[in-house]
């Protein structure tokens, strides 16, 4: 006899299995027509809620149904897992990945400490190991996985600056905590760092602004200087970011001398690797990556360049106390761990903002495990052989330029029309070339500023790209370039 209440939302055996059959058909349905399908559907504001039922029921709807409508939202996505997608910093998902995420969701464990989530932490804590053994990083490295990089380096921030403020800052606040810290990054580094000064009230003007070399690397030499200026003008410099792939062009900065930098100022070293880090798995490309093990804080995102669903963004650190009195507190009764010791005790909100946190590293241990590293590290090496061969072919082409070398996977180059407009100009038919491409649903370009230049840029993070479709891309591009309409103005 059941025992089940009036009120369970459990469905019965027969229910299950067939929402189990029919949602993983979904998904075998989308993952094996995904390279088939438009990179982007044809869609407008509105159209996917005026295409599904947009009334909240109150006696609930068949799955049937429901399954439907996710086969319409599907459809009226953009998909970055396509092979012709190279916008932005998105990677497919493995099918192994998505399915992980499920058994998670399945399960719901909330990682937030060893007593809440006993398993979940043990392998959360794994693979913050392995993801730092991975990048040479360090094979004992802690740290915690998150939402992004954005959190990432928020964290990492604050970590900083609690570290070195000298004053108990979390008790008495920044006001009472001396003249304004200063942290330093260069032109190029991702709007994360601002945006984290800003929210951890630093304010965006104590992110120091570092110029470029021609390469878009981090001037040292200007490093130096800036902070000595601000030195003198009192200023209690703290931190300096380096980046491991930038998100414009995915140059690495020198990240050795700048931890020489950081070392003889006593600055904390963090190293957004949010997109690159994993570059350093390639062969040819880990030279790049020195230095990166002297970090005392690096961000790697696993939905980036792992080919991890989103979300699974991680902070890596050595120097565990730093977070803890970053982030510890003992203020509530509601998290004492009373009577756990040492390892049993250990808690995920003493490193960072999440107190209830998603067990996102099934997915990235499944998805590991599945393929191992040594296929992992071919995938990214074949991403950062297809951005070279992006990069030969502009280069190659009497109607491109390449604007920026191919680093790692980012390819940043523009269309030139035989009669050469102006810079201006350039830069205006450019966006509407990438406008058009867009929109036209057979390859996916974003946009970068190099150089003061408008460039189409493309981020090569997809397992299933070939030279294919880097190719029809490149026809993509030429096609929307002949068939711009004129505009009155006489503007390309
Ligand atoms: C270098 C770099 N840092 C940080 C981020 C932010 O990551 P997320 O979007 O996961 O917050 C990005 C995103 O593209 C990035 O490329």
């Amino acid at each position: 006899m059941s025992l089940r209440t009036q009120s369970s939302l459990d469905i019965d055996e027969d229910e299950l299995q067939e929402l189990s059959a029919q949602a993983t058909n979904l998904v075998f349905e989308y993952m094996t027509t995904i390279s088939e399908r438009p990179v982007r559907a044809e869609n407008h504001a509105g159209k996917t809620l005026a295409t599904i039922e947009t009334e909240l029921s109150s006696e609930g709807r068949p799955i049937a149904q429901l399954l439907a409508s996710c086969r319409t939202i599907m459809d009226l996505s953009r998909h970055n897992g396509h092979p012709r997608f190279f916008g932005y910093v998105a990677s497919p998902s493995t099918p192994v990945g998505s399915y992980a995420d499920l058994i998670a969701s399945a399960l719901n464990a909330n990682i937030t400490c060893w007593r809440s989530g006993p398993a979940g932490t043990e392998i959360e804590r794994m693979v913050v190991r392995w993801l730092g053994a991975l990048i040479n990083y360090d094979r004992d490295a802690k740290g915690l996985l998150t939402s992004g990089g954005s959190m990432a380096n928020m964290i990492a921030l604050l970590i900083a600056h609690r570290r070195k403020s000298g004053v108990n800052t979390s008790r008495v606040g920044l006001w009472n905590s001396g003249p304004p810290m200063t942290i330093y990054a260069s032109e190029e580094v991702h709007l994360s760092i601002a945006k984290a000064a800003d929210i951890l009230g630093f304010g965006r003007d104590q992110v120091r602004v570092i110029t470029c070399d021609e390469r878009q690397r981090m001037r040292v030499d200007m490093l130096r200087q800036k902070i000595e200026a601000d030195r003198r003008e009192g200023l209690r410099p703290f931190c300096v970011v380096g980046s491991a792939g930038t998100v414009n062009t995915g140059v690495v900065d020198p990240l050795n001398e700048i931890a020489d930098v950081a070392a003889e100022f006593d600055l904390w070293f963090h190293v957004d690797g949010a997109y690159g880090a994993p570059g350093s798995l390639d062969q040819g490309k880990k030279h790049l990556f020195a230095g990166l093990e002297r970090a005392d804080s690096v961000s790697l995102d696993p939905h980036k360049w792992l080919y991890v669903p989103v979300d699974a963004g991680c902070l890596l650190f050595r120097d565990d106390a730093a977070a803890r009195a970053a982030f510890s507190t003992e203020d509530a009764d509601y998290i004492k761990t009373h009577g756990y010791t040492d390892e049993e005790a250990f808690a995920f909100w003493d490193y960072g903002v999440e107190l209830s946190r998603r067990f996102r590293a099934l997915k990235v241990w499944m998805t590991l495990q599945y393929y191992g590293s040594r296929r992992i590290a071919e995938a990214i090496s074949e991403d950062i052989s297809l951005a070279e061969y992006l990069g030969e072919v502009v280069s190659n082409a009497d109607d491109f330029e390449l604007l920026a070398p191919v680093e790692l996977s980012i390819c940043c180059f523009r269309y030139i029309p035989r009669e050469r407009p102006s810079e201006i100009d350039l830069d205006k038919l450019n966006e509407r070339i990438m406008e058009r491409v867009q929109k036209g649903g057979i390859a996916y370009v974003s946009n970068a500023t190099v150089n003061g230049h408008f460039a189409l840029r493309a981020c090569i993070t997809n397992f299933r790209t070939t030279r294919n479709d880097i190719d029809e891309t490149v026809a993509a591009i030429r096609e929307a370039a002949k068939n711009l309409p004129q505009r009155r103005n006489g503007a390309k």
